[in-house]
């Protein structure tokens, strides 16, 4: 894997078009390009295969899913059959699939919303134990790896304590991902590229810090080279 193939990048917009003219766009610098919810209502599972016409070598369909087992286990069947390489469920969740033939797609499980900090776990109602989000993140990583999924969502500030309970194959996913000093928006738990990648990231997820950027491909340049400076500071297993 090159550290291209670990930028993963947040079509967070609202049409198809601008979807398609970002895809060809970024191409040549971005590995995987992530669908979420905004994309997804908006121009509906058409966009899936149009994201791959203009270029996308890999698709991740990050629908967070959760819900009653049946509705789950229907959405992962018609998400696997539109052909996209990765999608997402709450961690807790991720049992209901552990029988469940996905195709080529592999299922992260999504830890602690990277916008979630100990107040809002607090005022959410967690018990105190688990309002430190890496607590949280490590119990509902557990459940993740309990139930087969290929890897977990968490931020870069967890990645190396979940790093050390999933092993060394597992995918650790960082959204929250900024430059130092860059702006945070609605994001808690930010850490910047190369920080995230040398304490165990697999792949980090970044949209606004390239997507609002004077110069998209060179912000998109920046996030692979900080990847590949955060790779050579990890001391060899
Ligand atoms: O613009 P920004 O870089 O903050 O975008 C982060 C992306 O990662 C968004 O698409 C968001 O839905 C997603 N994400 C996240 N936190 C998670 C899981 C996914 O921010 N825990």
């Amino acid at each position: 894997m090159t550290p291209r193939d670990r930028l993963i990048f947040a079509l967070d917009v609202d049409n198809a078009d601008e979807a398609e003219n970002l895809v060809r766009l970024l191409a040549p610098e971005v590995g995987v390009f992530k669908v979420g919810l905004e994309l997804f209502v908006s121009a509906g599972p058409e966009v899936i295969s149009r994201v791959r016409r203009a270029g996308a070598k890999a698709i991740f369909l990050d629908l967070k899913l959760h819900d009653i087992p049946a509705t789950m286990r229907a959405a992962a069947r018609s998400a696997v059959g539109l052909g996209v390489d990765l999608i997402t469920c709450h961690a807790d969740q991720a049992g209901i699939f552990a029988d469940m033939d996905l195709g080529g797609a592999s299922l992260l499980g999504v830890t602690v919303l990277t916008s979630l900090g100990a107040e809002e776990l607090g005022a959410m109602g967690y018990p105190p134990e688990l309002c430190d989000p890496q607590a949280l993140v490590l119990r509902r990583a557990s459940l993740a790896l309990a139930a087969g999924c290929a890897g977990v969502v968490c931020s870069g500030r967890e990645a190396a304590a979940v790093r050390g309970l999933l092993g060394p194959e597992a995918l650790v996913v960082c959204p929250g991902i900024r430059p130092a000093s860059a702006e945070t928006h609605d994001q808690k738990r930010v850490m910047t590229p190369e920080r995230a990648m040398a304490a165990g990231a697999s792949h980090i997820v970044v949209g606004r810090p390239i997507r609002t950027a004077a110069d998209p491909v060179a912000a998109a340049q920046a996030m692979v080279q900080g990847i590949a400076a955060g790779l050579a500071q990890r001391s060899p297993a």
